[in-house]
């Protein structure tokens, strides 16, 4: 409702002017405000940077206490991951901008509030404006803002602003007072410097925030993703911290006793029925506060770090003008990297001009037995079209795909162009970064139907794509089976064993040096099966090994693997095309960052389809009498088991198994960007054209 109509609404009650209305609207307020009071509030001003969980709360609360002004930030939009906290977030403002949502809602509550919005959110550029004739600051940021939140602080101390922040942690709210007058600053408090890696900075914001840290003790910490920026968040903890801050808030404009800023601290917390409040001498500076940092950051933090690289820094830009600047083309890139690739080969190379990627597939990274035709390849370049894809809606940018553009170019996969469109962020963005193969043995309980039938729709997005979920006990174990043949062949095929050797990184220096194939640690192979790769490392060996049956223990793991899983599936594509395949990518991508979200692991087992494959394009040849039988038996096997697909007309992309897997031991790496730009100054068959031996 526009201002007018709001007006003529309160006409309707006989409330024509602005007086008569914030008398009868706050009446209920008269007994712990007076009615002096009550006018003081309609006339202070207020910030609030952020209209998110607790930013919107605080607005809403803050209106109905009486506060008449306000100075309001956000440049972000509503999205379905907002829904369990955010006040603003309603299925109908999916994609629209908080900062909107937010200015009709408090209209709809006081239509005579003055609001100054800044929807470009806070920066150095506006930040004396945002905090002009402000009295108090209620931070609304986000936990991961940290940058602007130090400046915003900082500034607001030389301004001579009070700045409250309460923190939803767990089911509490965590409160700190910075008053311009007394106390300590934000960077005394929380002992900053200007030269800190970011994970420090969110440990030295999170321990100084709540040195008490009641949360700690029911709160599952291994949902904390950095590199997505998001963690476990509760409306009820919102709502508490805007009951305690703006309490404050109304503390300091009414210019009432015992205001106690840092280094005194508060923390509520209803789940464990204990309110902690103290004073933190020297802040973070407190020998017990820096113990318990340095405990943090040398057993947590460093850990973490080395299974899940941080992602790159988000350029904080929302793109509107013409040209993408370098930076956000870089950030889609490295994306479009985290992709998935056989034996993590990292297929690709890519080139910029103006607001085009090109991707082209690089054959030299993969001439395996396995790829056939490079097939695995383009499937991994598809994987990493979506990607980008992906991460160019964190800008507003919508990424239009040309795919095969130069016909005289087969290298070059696709053509990626960004337009400015302005919409919401794909919430799967944030799995990009942590989306990972897992070879451990998973947990057999169901998937919920919902869940499945939600990975179906995700990829029949993509036209002709198509997942056949296999999801009967006695089904899984048909497909275990299978896997048990081929996989045998994959120990028993020289050309096959040698490759694996030469992608698996035996040691951590190799492994970061390189930083593509699979370290060893990543086969989640246990103790004794990394000893057995190693041992087996040399053909003869292997081949002894397989001789006396002892080879088969490999193919054996995999069939275990299957059945400890909750399902199994089989991603297709409707034709045999090379567009085909990278559209298969991009449904698999999606299929996987899925999975991600919902907290399920995947693991590839692309055995029978790069062999059916490869029989199908190349004939069998390749293979030994012994093999061909097996794959004869295993293919009639397979089409049985699913009578939906026309494996003749059929693109394969891939078969893979599901579950609930514990935590992997190690990730893999991907190199830097810098060795994925394509050498402009040289043709294609001069950087790429080396004999293939298959
Ligand atoms: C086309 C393709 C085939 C793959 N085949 C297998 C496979 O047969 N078995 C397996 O364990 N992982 C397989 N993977 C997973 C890759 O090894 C993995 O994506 C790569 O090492 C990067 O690691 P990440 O997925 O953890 O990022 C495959 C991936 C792709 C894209």
């Amino acid at each position: 409702m526009k201002r007018d109509a709001l007006f003529s609404k309160l006409k309707e009650f006989g409330l024509t002017t602005q007086k008569v209305y914030m008398d009868e609207a706050f009446s209920r307020n008269i007994g712990l405000l007076t009615e002096e009071e009550q006018e003081k509030l309609a006339n202070a001003k207020v910030a609030i940077p952020g209209m998110g969980g607790v930013g919107g709360v605080h607005l809403i609360t803050l209106i109905r206490t009486g506060v008449g002004k306000f100075h309001l930030a956000d440049f972000d939009t509503y999205e379905p991951a907002n829904i369990n906290r955010q006040f603003g977030a309603r299925v109908p403002d999916f994609g629209r901008p908080k900062l909107d949502v937010m200015v009709e809602q408090a209209l709809s509550i006081n239509p005579y509030l003055e609001i100054n919005e800044f929807p470009e959110g806070i920066n150095e550029a506006n930040m004396d404006d945002f905090l002009g004739g402000v009295e108090v600051v209620l931070d609304g940021l986000d936990f991961f803002n940290f940058d602007t939140r130090r400046l915003l602080f900082n500034r607001a101390r030389e301004k001579g602003t009070y700045v409250i922040t309460a923190g939803p942690l767990g089911f509490s709210s965590a409160m700190l007072i910075f008053s311009p007058h007394e106390g300590m600053g934000f960077d005394e408090y929380f002992d900053i410097h200007d030269v800190m890696p970011d994970e420090e900075k969110y440990l030295s914001f999170a321990t100084g925030l709540a040195p008490k840290a009641t949360h700690i003790k029911y709160m599952d910490f291994s949902r904390v993703d950095f590199s997505s920026r998001a963690g476990p968040s509760s409306s009820i903890a919102c709502q508490l911290c805007s009951a305690m801050a703006a309490t404050e808030a109304v503390r300091i404009l009414l210019k009432r006793k015992r205001i106690k800023s840092v280094p005194y601290y508060y923390q509520f917390d209803p789940y464990t029925q204990e309110y902690r409040k103290g004073y933190l001498f020297f802040g973070n500076r407190n020998p017990i506060q820096r113990a318990k940092m340095f405990y943090v950051k040398t057993f947590l933090l460093e850990k973490k770090k080395e299974l899940f690289p941080m992602p790159p820094e988000l350029p904080k830009v929302k793109v509107t003008e013409k040209t993408v600047p370098g930076d956000v083309v870089r950030y889609i890139i490295k994306a479009g990297i985290q992709a998935p690739s056989g034996d993590n080969a990292q297929p690709w190379k890519f080139s910029w001009q103006g607001n085009t990627i090109s991707l082209y597939l690089n054959r030299e990274a993969d001439y395996s037995f396995f790829n056939i035709k490079q097939l695995a390849s383009i499937i991994s370049c598809g994987a990493a079209i979506e990607n980008m894809r992906l991460a160019a809606t964190a800008f507003g940018l919508e990424g239009r795909i040309a795919y095969l553009p130069d016909a005289k170019n087969d290298n070059l996969m696709a053509s990626m162009e960004l337009c400015v469109r302005g919409g919401k962020k794909d919430p799967l963005c944030n799995s990009i970064w942590n989306r990972h193969t897992n070879r451990k043995l998973y947990d057999k309980k169901p998937i919920p139907e919902s869940i499945l039938g939600h990975l179906a729709s995700r990829v029949s997005d993509i036209p002709g794509a198509k997942l056949h979920l296999v999801t009967d006990e006695s089904d899984l174990k048909k497909i275990a089976k299978m896997v048990y043949k081929v996989d045998r062949i994959r120990t028993e095929h020289r050309p096959l064993h040698e490759h694996l050797c030469k992608m698996i990184r035996f040691t951590d220096r190799e492994a970061q040096e390189k930083r593509d194939g699979l370290p060893l640690k990543n086969l989640e192979a246990g103790l004794a099966g990394e000893v057995f790769l190693r041992m087996t490392r040399p053909w003869w060996v292997m081949n002894l090994v397989n001789t006396s049956g002892l080879g088969r223990m490999v193919a054996l793991h995999s069939y275990q693997a299957i059945l400890n899983s909750s399902a199994a599936a089989l991603l297709t594509v409707r034709g045999m095309e090379t567009q085909d395949f990278l559209r298969g990518g991009q449904a698999l991508e999606r299929v996987w960052l899925t999975m991600t979200q919902k907290g399920l692991s995947m693991q590839p087992m692309t055995a029978i389809t790069l062999f059916w494959l490869r029989c199908q394009l190349e004939g069998d040849r390749a293979f030994s009498e012994d093999h061909r039988g097996l794959l004869q038996e295993t293919f009639e096997e397979y089409q049985e088991l699913f009578p939906d697909v026309n494996f003749h007309e059929e693109g394969q992309i891939m078969l893979f198994r599901m579950g609930r897997g514990g935590p992997i031991k190690q990730c893999t790496y991907r190199k830097d960007l810098e060795a994925f730009l394509r050498d402009e100054g040289k043709k294609d068959n001069e950087i790429w054209d080396t004999q293939n031996p298959f």
